[in-house]
């Protein structure tokens, strides 16, 4: 039933469909397709081409060759799409390959980790609980009674002005600090007796490199017979030198506190001087010694106080002071955690930085 004609125009399809895949395998963007589409199937294109030999077929043969060329061209209009397809999907994953390195190790996960004040608490405990302290916890809102009054502060003491302390009532305060649990336990137990006790305290203290309004303290107490200075000074050259290793430098400076008789300040040497009480500051102008931010200059931190329980303090409380005498002591557990870790600025364990304490663990 074919011609010559429709043999030579299927003939000239054959090749056009051949030269087509060659112009697509070729073409590696879909710009470069575009222009395959324009010069095969445009409007100018070599289908149109083509198309004009329908002309010179004998007429019944013309929609027959009408229909194998638009069946031709939907044919071909299906690969370009497929190669389309192809090609973006190539770019695509030639981009991604540009900037993820799948094999690339990620960043580790952030596990957590106590934080160095709370370290320091449960370090303290255990060395104070094997030597048979136990260890209580107390309110944070303290009867004025108790954080003043029975620790033989008096009435006047610049520590009860509403400027230094924070007042909730006129008998009730933020506790200045864990000595009131000296109170409550040894009205309540004993003697004898032996405690520590980890908490926080209160003060009205403007902010900077070594004060916070809210602290952390841990008291120690001890009462019984012939209990002596000998044994506060045992006992906490021991627990620092728990804390720091046996080389700690600690230091004992006689001191006045209402509710101790003797009393003594206990200090360790600066970590941020190492006890010169200076430090070097160096920026493109060059290098200038400034004094010490974290010791203020002195080369020792105030670790906190300590000294002999006071005869009033054991009355107020019904203790006999001719038959019982102790020793009790106050420490800064942020003072401790910056000796221990050298951090130099007691504001970084309340900014929460991001691995801050993951850093230290
Ligand atoms: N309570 C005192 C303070 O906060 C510390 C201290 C406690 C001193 C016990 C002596 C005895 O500074």
């Amino acid at each position: 039933m074919t011609t010559t004609g429709m043999n030579e125009l299927e003939a000239n399809l054959a090749s056009l469909t051949a030269r087509f895949r060659d112009a697509v395998s070729n073409a590696s963007d879909a710009r470069a397709l575009d222009d395959v589409r324009v010069a095969f199937l445009g409007r100018s294109g070599a289908v149109t081409e083509v198309r004009k030999g329908i002309g010179k077929l004998p007429p019944p043969e013309r929609p027959g060759a009408g229909k194998v060329i638009n069946e031709a061209v939907q044919a071909l209009e299906g690969e370009l799409t497929a190669a389309l397809a192809r090609v973006e999907r190539a770019a695509l994953n030639a981009s991604l390959e540009d900037t993820i390195d799948v094999t690339f190790p990620g960043p580790p996960a952030n596990t957590g980790a106590i934080h160095p004040v709370r370290r320091v608490a449960i370090d303290v405990a255990r060395y104070f609980t094997r030597h048979g302290f136990a260890v209580v916890l107390g309110p944070e809102i303290e009867t004025d009674a108790n954080n003043f009054d029975a620790l033989n502060i008096p009435p006047d003491h610049p520590a009860r002005e509403g400027l230094d302390s924070f007042y909730l009532r006129p008998d009730l305060v933020l506790r200045t600090h864990t000595s009131p649990m000296q109170v409550r336990s040894m009205r309540k137990h004993g003697p004898p007796i032996a405690i520590i006790v980890p908490g926080k305290a209160y003060r009205r203290d403007a902010i900077d490199a070594r004060h916070l309004y809210m602290f952390h303290q841990v008291e120690g107490l001890m009462v019984g017979r012939g209990i002596h200075f000998g044994h506060l000074k045992g006992m906490l050259v021991g627990m620092l030198r728990d804390l720091f290793g046996p080389s700690a430098d600690v230091r004992f400076r006689p001191s006045f506190f209402p509710f101790t008789e003797p009393s003594a300040e206990v200090d360790v040497k600066c970590p941020a001087c190492a006890g010169t009480g200076v430090v070097q500051l160096r920026d493109a102008n060059g290098s200038a010694e400034v004094q010490c931010r974290t010791c203020g200059g002195s080369g020792w931190i105030e670790i906190g106080g300590s000294g002999m329980v006071h005869p009033n303090v054991l009355r107020s409380v019904g203790y006999d002071p001719d038959a019982v005498t102790g020793w009790a002591f106050g420490c800064g557990l942020e003072r401790i955690a910056m000796k221990r870790h050298d951090i130099n600025d007691i504001r970084a364990f309340i900014e929460n930085a991001p691995g801050f304490a993951e850093g230290l663990a």
